[in-house]
């Protein structure tokens, strides 16, 4: 085995075989320990959560409590170092993106919405239970004696719920649309939810990005209904309902019933607090007292994540993809340049620019399309009255531009060394489907070179090199990567594509041109992406087990794969995840010996009495997702 390494400007780990097992697996020589857990004390004070009595959570004290502990399912890691680039001290910044509450609560009556309405009516404690639970932590974490620990009480601690006040900063902020009664300025927000994936930007701020926002939401068709009624702010509400569609929210109960309890999250009752939603992040971890800043300049859609490069001339450009089927990958270029000497002005950065939506042809190239109020169609005639509201309703204005609908966009990263940009694309079984009419507007779902297959169960990557390898440019090309997959079961129809070899097809497989399919570990849904100092890029998936054909099922993982040279292409699992679980946030200490990785809802699928996981702690306790820190035993870098 160890034969077939090649650490020279590659990947030198053994692989490991996928797994079904209730457990994490990592190559021989590395150890994965866990750092930090769901309910996890941050401060001193505060108890850790007890998985033994999960009752606590049905109470406000839960409620309390898990304000001051790590909160539930982990994603995205950004981590911070403390003072110059140290690599053994820093912030762990974790995005929690939403609760699981068959694992969390005794007694949730899973699915059924009669059901759920009268439990959170009995408990309405579980609704301040999961909007502490989700948001963002902060965390000093410290390696010491070749083990990484958090440190509890470090003044930099910090955890960010549901309802910690939040400013909205940019050319949307202070519009109507973003005016509710709470909140007539149209500046102040209590929160940020589904915080999926994120970025870190070159001045030391966090980006983390509002993902599946539309589920808190509930009662669209009440909304609709006082819409369809003559009153004197009919239009108004119309407009609200029509921007709300483009998603869409929930027509009735949402799934976690938050409106139930706080009614801002009730449509009809407030029908502009879902505007304050869907946005990026920043937040500066180093202070912990500042206020975090919702970016409306990057538009608003269901951001996966948000990485900054900075361009030669000095601006920057973020990548942010929207996942959901046959949505759209979007640039946003600053207009002002980053200056490496003057931080304050570089916080400022974000709320000045363009934001581009990506149109990709079939021959390879491509073009970024401004989303800019006045310029042709995004005007009065198509039901734009502002660049606010083209960044309020991003969605309805790429379609109008004829931006490319993709495979669900997730974390889309620049590769450090080759300075190309890779596109995981998860998985989209609609895809050669008859679609019509899909989240609001009217679509085809035919295939073409970009999205080849159907249906894309597994999903595919694309590498996107920007024209003069400028990340301001305007246009672009393409080829794909690696087509995902098990390379000796083919999953499904496939349209020819191209890559770096020419057009390939027939087969449903590719792995950037590396010939030997034996040697490769399937691997579905590609997801967030991370790359090492060498450029090798790693994939952590979150997929489900069964559609790759494999004898047995497997779990989710992490993969490390070269993007150049003789093994480029070669994709090997690193890391293999408990039942249940998305492998998530992948992130590299500078030094590169450690590797902080996400284990979120482990036991997914599974209920608190049917319980399918009780990772990581055993013994029929309920599962915890918690982030791992992962090093080599001989100290070296990861993947040497
Ligand atoms: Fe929350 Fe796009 O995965
Ligand atoms: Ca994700
Ligand atoms: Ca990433
Ligand atoms: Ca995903």
């Amino acid at each position: 085995e160890r034969a077939q390494a090649a650490p020279k400007g590659g990947l030198g780990f053994t692989p490991i075989a996928g797994s079904s097992a209730d457990k994490v697996i990592v190559p021989e020589g590395y150890q994965a320990r866990v750092l930090l857990s769901w309910g996890k004390a941050l401060f001193s004070g505060v108890p850790d959560l007890d998985t033994g009595h999960l009752d606590i959570l049905l109470t406000p004290q839960g409620a309390e409590l898990q304000a001051k502990q790590f909160g539930y399912n982990c994603d995205f890691n950004g981590f911070f170092s403390l003072f110059q680039a140290r690599s053994f001290r820093g912030l762990l910044a974790t995005n929690h993106e939403f609760t699981t509450e068959e694992l969390m609560f005794p007694g949730w009556p899973g699915d059924d919405a009669p059901a759920r309405a009268s439990f959170i009516r009995q408990f309405p404690a579980v609704v301040s239970v999961m909007k502490a639970a989700h948001g963002v932590s902060i965390v000093e974490v410290i390696r010491r004696d070749d083990q990484w620990h958090f440190k509890q009480d470090s003044p930099f601690n910090r955890r960010i719920t549901g309802e910690t006040p939040m400013e909205l900063t940019g050319p949307a902020a202070g519009h109507d649309l973003l005016q509710t009664a709470a909140d007539p300025s149209g500046k102040q927000v209590l929160g940020t939810l589904n915080n999926c994936a994120g970025g870190k930007t070159p001045w030391g701020t966090l980006l983390t990005c509002e993902e599946n926002f539309d589920q808190y939401f509930g009662n669209l068709e009440g909304l609709i209904k006082q819409a369809e009624e003559e009153g004197e702010n009919r239009t108004e509400l119309e407009k609200y309902a029509v921007f709300h569609e483009r998603l869409p929210l929930p027509r009735e109960l949402s799934r976690r019933g938050w409106e139930l309890v706080d009614k801002r999250f009730d449509v009809a009752a407030h029908p502009t607090e879902a505007f304050r939603f869907g946005w990026v992040v920043e937040i500066d971890p180093y202070h912990p007292d500042t206020v975090p800043k919702k970016r409306t300049a990057l538009g608003r859609f269901k951001h996966e994540g948000a990485n900054v490069v900075v361009a030669p001339e000095g601006r920057v450009a973020v990548y942010s993809g929207d996942d959901t089927p046959f949505e759209y990958i979007y640039k946003f270029v600053s207009d002002k340049a980053y200056d490496p000497q003057n931080r304050s002005h570089n916080l400022t950065l974000l709320d000045q620019g363009t934001l581009y939506v990506a149109r990709f042809r079939d021959d390879g190239t491509g073009e970024w399309l401004p989303l800019v109020f006045g310029q042709a169609p995004l005007d009065e005639d198509h039901g734009f009255t502002s660049q606010a509201e083209v960044l309020i309703n991003t969605r309805r204005a790429a379609d109008l531009v004829g931006a490319t609908p993709m495979d669900r966009p997730e974390d889309i990263e620049t590769n450090p060394v080759n300075g190309k940009i890779y596109v995981p694309l998860t998985n989209n079984p609609w895809r050669g489907a008859e679609v019509n009419i899909f989240n609001g507007r009217r679509i085809s779902g035919a295939a073409d070179a970009k999205n080849p297959r159907t249906p894309n169960k597994s999903g595919h990557i694309i590498e996107m090199t920007e024209d003069s390898h400028d990340p301001t440019a305007l246009t672009f090309s393409w080829e794909i990567f690696i087509l995902c997959g098990n390379p000796s079961a083919p999953e499904g129809k496939f349209l020819t594509s191209l890559t770096s070899e020419g057009r390939i097809g027939p087969q449903d497989t590719y792995f950037g041109g590396y010939p030997a399919a034996s040697r490769i570990n399937p691997l579905g849904s590609p997801d967030n992406l991370a790359f090492d100092r060498l450029g090798n890029l790693w994939i952590a998936t979150d997929g489900k087990p069964d559609v790759l054909n494999l004898s047995e099922p497997i779990n989710n993982g992490l993969y490390g794969v070269p993007t150049a040279g003789k093994n480029r292409g070669w994709v090997r699992q690193f890391l293999s995840g408990p039942k249940g679980c998305e492998v998530c946030g992948p992130e590299f200490t500078p030094d590169n010996q450690t590797l902080f990785v996400s284990i979120q809802h482990p036991g997914e699928g599974g209920t608190l009495s049917k319980r399918i996981s009780d990772w990581p702690e055993g013994k029929g306790r309920p599962p915890r997702p918690s982030v791992l820190a992962i090093t080599k035993t001989d100290g070296d870098k990861i993947g040497s």
